[in-house]
């Protein structure tokens, strides 16, 4: 297929994947591999296989891969939750030992505090901080992060009052609100229907040039990691190691112009989809599968 929209071959207007060269990055992962130990059995399941990969400030990184290829791990390893058996990960140059405010991580599962109001939900993100904030400046930090992901008027609602979707936002306000550097994601909208999913992306790559923050994004939908990511990062089945890096040279903002009506939307969900395809053939021929 040939590339038909001329915006394309137009370096200002590309994506972030290609001006990456020569800029300092910001999480480093060298030479990774991951895995969990059973100690009643006395054996050791790898996940991750010597997983080389850079992430630069400012870039929205899309991780897509099969089920069980490590990605949860990956995510995991960069909160610091949990350590690499081989290799470094380092953020600024600093190694990576434990969890950080300025990592923040949205999970799939809404993690909201049924207990709380919205508001309060939020809040709990800088309860711990220190210095605290006062009450002025919490109440105008929570306004303008529940306005951001479209929760204003709901400050007093309790998550069982909300929407599947809603409850998400509520979780992507959580992490927004303590400013972090980096987003950690992990599946963030897998859970809320398909309407309402592209509805959040759409919101979510505003948000996002809005904030310049730093995103590490997993998601089963190629569709998805296209759409928004500046590269995607295809990881091959279990043990996780990294197929291809795909550069997305689609212009921003990608929503606002129908992104998937570009050809070349088309062209790199298909070369996605066969790097992806080629994988599940792989696994099963090779016995490798989850
Ligand atoms: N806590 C754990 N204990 C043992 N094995 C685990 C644990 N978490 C994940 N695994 C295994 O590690 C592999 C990678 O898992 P995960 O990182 O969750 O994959 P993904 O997120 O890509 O689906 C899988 O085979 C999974 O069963
Ligand atoms: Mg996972």
């Amino acid at each position: 297929m040939t590339q038909a929209v001329p915006s394309i071959t137009d370096p200002a207007l590309l994506g972030d994947g290609g001006t990456l060269t020569g800029r300092k990055p910001l999480i480093e992962i060298r030479n990774v591999s991951a895995g969990y130990e059973n100690k009643r059995a006395k054996t050791r399941l790898i996940a991750l296989r010597d997983v080389t990969l850079e992430v630069y400030p400012g870039e929205f990184l899309a991780i897509v891969g099969p089920s069980g290829c490590g990605k949860t791990t990956l995510i995991n390893m960069i909160a610091g939750f949990m350590k690499p058996l081989e290799g470094t990960i380092t953020v600024r140059g600093e190694k990576v030992d434990g969890p950080s405010a300025d990592r923040a991580m949205v999970f799939q599962d809404y993690a909201v505090l049924p207990w709380r109001t919205v508001y309060n939900n939020v809040k709990f993100a800088l309860e711990n901080r220190r210095p605290r904030p006062n009450k002025d400046e919490l109440a105008t930090r929570i306004a303008k992060v529940l306005a951001m992901v479209g929760l204003s008027g709901f400050e007093q609602s309790y998550p069982y009052e909300l929407s599947g979707g809603m409850r998400q936002r509520v979780g992507i306000a959580r992490a927004l609100v303590s400013d972090p550097e980096i987003l950690l994601m992990d599946e963030p909208f897998g859970a809320v229907d398909a309407m309402t999913r592209e509805a959040m992306q759409a919101e979510f790559e505003k948000i996002i040039a809005e904030t310049g923050q730093t995103v590490f994004f997993i998601t089963h939908s190629i569709d998805e990691a296209v759409a928004l990511a500046d590269r995607v990062v295809v990881v091959s089945s279990r043990p996780g190691h990294i197929k291809e890096i795909v550069d997305i040279d689609l212009p921003r903002s990608r929503f606002a112009e129908g992104v998937k009506s570009n050809p070349r939307f088309g062209e790199l969900r298909e070369h996605i989809w066969g790097l992806l395809q080629a994988e599940a053939l792989g696994a099963k021929i090779g016995g490798a599968g989850v």
